[in-house]
């Protein structure tokens, strides 16, 4: 048993509303916290919005939305959290931001035992355990997009985390949250995305040199190779800045040509066109 009731989760975006979706349905009590007042009600809107769509396919009973929003409070104090067994954070891919998170959050957590969680996608988490002045409680859980869909969690112990806390994650993820882990090393990208992103940021540069259209890269994996979306689409899914942090961090680490994010990437986050979030990337979503 993993003894974990009381979940706070850092960041309501894409990940982070979808990580409290899933932990508020598994029954546990959950805290949100965002930067600001605006950011929180957009996090609880993107909540309730997953919720009633699940709803409107009658994967879950009306009432059970009700109970499910009821176990989630939305925050912008990180001393909020003081009472968690666990903290997931999941706020924006960039290692200044976490570093600061969690220097703050291993001085609010009151509880010895309290974990302290990154959904990083590819930042090394023995720094975020070093900076928190309590590493043995400090792992990765690599969540994976969207969260309520998605069956995979990678677990990704560093070289301080505990061998009880790696149990106790472990614990949570499959018997309290019913998902399905796989062990990963502190290495950027862990195991999926140092597949993945090298493959997105491949299909980037296909698009950028003008091999061909965005629909046909796409349409070439869907129909030739049987992958639900495409490349391109996947990147506008993921969000775009998302995308090229995790190959900057990749490429920081392993000095590896193809993970180096390729400029038209740049210029795209630079514009603010960063995919299904913003409204535009390789495609348009408005409305
Ligand atoms: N709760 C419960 N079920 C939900 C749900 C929710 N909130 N939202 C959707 N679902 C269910 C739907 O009911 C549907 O179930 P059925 O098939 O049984 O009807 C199923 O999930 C799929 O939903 P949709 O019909 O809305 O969407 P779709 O069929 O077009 O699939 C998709 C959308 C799941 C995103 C699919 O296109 C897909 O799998 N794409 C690839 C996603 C992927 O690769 N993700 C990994 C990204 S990389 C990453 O995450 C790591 C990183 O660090 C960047
Ligand atoms: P996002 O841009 O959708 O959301 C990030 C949220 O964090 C924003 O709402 C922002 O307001 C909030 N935030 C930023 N700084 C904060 C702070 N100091 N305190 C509280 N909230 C803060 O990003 P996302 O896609 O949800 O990614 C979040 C994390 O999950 C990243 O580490 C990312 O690498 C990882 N991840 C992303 C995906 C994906 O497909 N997008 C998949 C797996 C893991």
């Amino acid at each position: 048993m993993s003894g974990i009731e009381k979940v706070g989760v850092i960041g309501g975006g894409l990940m982070g509303s979808g990580i409290t979706e899933v932990a508020a349905r598994a029954g546990l009590d959950v805290v949100v916290i965002e930067i600001s007042a605006d950011a929180a009600k957009a996090a609880a809107e993107r909540v309730e919005g997953s919720l009633r769509k699940a709803e409107s396919r009658g994967k879950i009973e009306p009432a059970e939305v009700t109970a499910v929003l009821d176990r989630i409070r939305f925050e912008t104090d990180l001393e909020t959290l003081a009472d968690r067994d666990l903290v997931v954070e999941a706020a924006s891919e960039d290692e200044k931001v976490k570093l600061e998170l969690f220097r703050t959050l291993g001085q609010v957590l009151t509880q010895d035992d309290a974990i302290l969680a990154s959904n990083t996608s590819s930042i090394p988490i023995v720094k975020l355990g070093a900076v928190s002045g309590r590493a043995n409680h400090v792992m990765g859980v690599h969540f994976f997009n969207p969260a309520p869909v998605m069956q995979l969690v990678e677990l990704i112990p560093s070289l301080t985390t505990s061998p009880d806390t790696l149990d106790r994650m472990r614990s949570w993820v499959t018997e309290t949250l019913g998902k399905k882990p796989i062990d990963a090393t502190d290495r950027a990208g862990f195991v999926v995305n140092s597949l993945l992103v090298p493959y997105l940021l491949s299909a980037i540069r296909m698009y950028e040199a003008g091999y061909a259209s965005a629909a046909d890269i796409d349409r070439g994996m869907v129909l030739g190779c049987g992958h639900p979306m495409g490349p391109l689409a996947l990147s506008d899914l993921i969000g775009l800045d998302t995308v090229k942090a995790i190959g900057q961090s990749m490429y920081d680490e392993f000095k590896e040509p193809l993970y180096s994010p390729p400029p038209l990437l740049d210029r795209m986050v630079d514009a603010g066109l960063l995919g299904k979030k913003s409204g535009q990337g390789f495609y348009g979503y408005e409305g």
